[in-house]
């Protein structure tokens, strides 16, 4: 099968355009199976966020965390005078998140973003997008953003339990908007397919006019299986990862992922003049050149 063109919603070298600004919570509410979602209002300097990008939240002093943590932009709303509404679903799993779940709505905090490169919305073929857990986050905000551009996209939403379907509401809800199909599973079968996002895709895949373009995040494992699935389907699969990130802007070298060969031939074809923000040959900074990456540009047996 022909490849088609990908496009992404930003150059690999583009110029920078993220910035610091204080953020105040608006609504910060329980989501169910120890998950939150968190709305804070940006002041319009603050660049809107496109779909897959992220940002870093610096939580204010007295904080037991003294890097900045990294969240997913889950919606961008605009809001009066300018500024605009970013909604995050996440859950408190340690120092950093456990302080942030705390934050009651008025409170403020700084945010530096939006960081990183998104989603290929514009690529030609079918959206087809696909969550694991609470890697349902950027995807809500794609499907909005699809929706924006008209365009019909497939939501597969994969989790071990039904109650870990955190967003499944959220998820139906833009899917009935754009008449389009929401698909579930879960591995013990209490909601959806019993099985995992791959096994739907197999059912669904050859119902659907090709190319597929994934757009999806979750679990690393969800994500190598999706690497390895559509690799030799003609789909294109375009993931967004997580590594442990200090300063999310390229500075610390503290993210970098191994590229596979074609990824360093593309690197050595297209990107050789990028800023070292970008990584290098051998490896590329999750935090400036993804967080999401075309699947085949990674050595998925040599990331973690
Ligand atoms: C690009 C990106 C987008 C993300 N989006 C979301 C999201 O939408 N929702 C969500 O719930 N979580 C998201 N995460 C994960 C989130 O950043 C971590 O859960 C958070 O940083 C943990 O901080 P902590 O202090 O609470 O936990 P810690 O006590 O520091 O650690 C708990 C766990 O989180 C991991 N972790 C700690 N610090 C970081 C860090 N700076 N970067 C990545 N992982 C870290 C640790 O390895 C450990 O497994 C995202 C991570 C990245 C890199
Ligand atoms: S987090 Fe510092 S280089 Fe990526």
């Amino acid at each position: 099968m022909a490849r088609a063109a990908s496009t992404r919603s930003a150059p690999v070298a583009g110029p920078v355009t993220w910035r610091q600004a204080r953020a105040r919570v608006v609504r910060h509410e329980d989501w169910g199976a120890g998950h939150r979602w968190l709305d804070l209002e940006v002041p319009p300097a603050f660049p809107k966020p496109v779909a897959g990008q992220f940002v870093q939240l610096l939580l204010e002093s007295p904080s037991p965390v003294l890097l900045p943590r990294p969240m997913s932009v889950a919606s961008a709303t605009p809001a009066p005078g300018g500024r605009v509404i970013v909604g995050f679903l996440y859950a408190p799993v340690g120092s950093g998140t456990r302080t942030l779940a705390a934050l009651r709505p008025g409170a403020t905090l700084e945010v530096l973003g939006p960081l990183g490169r998104g989603y290929p919305l514009d690529a030609p073929g079918t959206p087809v997008l696909v969550a694991g857990g609470r890697g349902v986050a950027p995807l809500l905000f794609a499907a909005d953003a699809l929706a924006r551009r008209g365009r019909k996209s497939v939501f597969v939403f994969g989790a071990r339990t039904r109650d870990l379907l955190v967003g499944v509401d959220e998820a139906r809800r833009r899917m009935a908007k754009i008449d389009g199909a929401l698909h579930l599973a879960t591995d013990d079968g209490s909601r959806g397919l019993r099985g995992t996002v791959v096994d739907v895709l197999d059912r669904i895949a050859p119902k659907l006019p090709a190319p597929l373009v994934l757009h999806a995040c979750g679990p690393h494992a969800m994500l190598h299986a999706l690497a390895t699935w559509s690799a030799p389907r003609g789909a294109h699969a375009w993931l967004a990862m997580e590594s442990v990130m200090a300063c999310g802007t390229g500075v610390c070298r503290g993210c970098p992922l191994p590229r596979s060969t074609a990824g360093r031939e593309t690197y050595r074809r297209e990107r050789a003049d990028a800023p070292s923000l970008y990584g290098n040959a051998e490896y590329a900074m999750c935090c400036t050149e993804g967080p999401v990456f075309e699947a085949r540009e990674l050595d998925w047996d040599r990331i973690e």
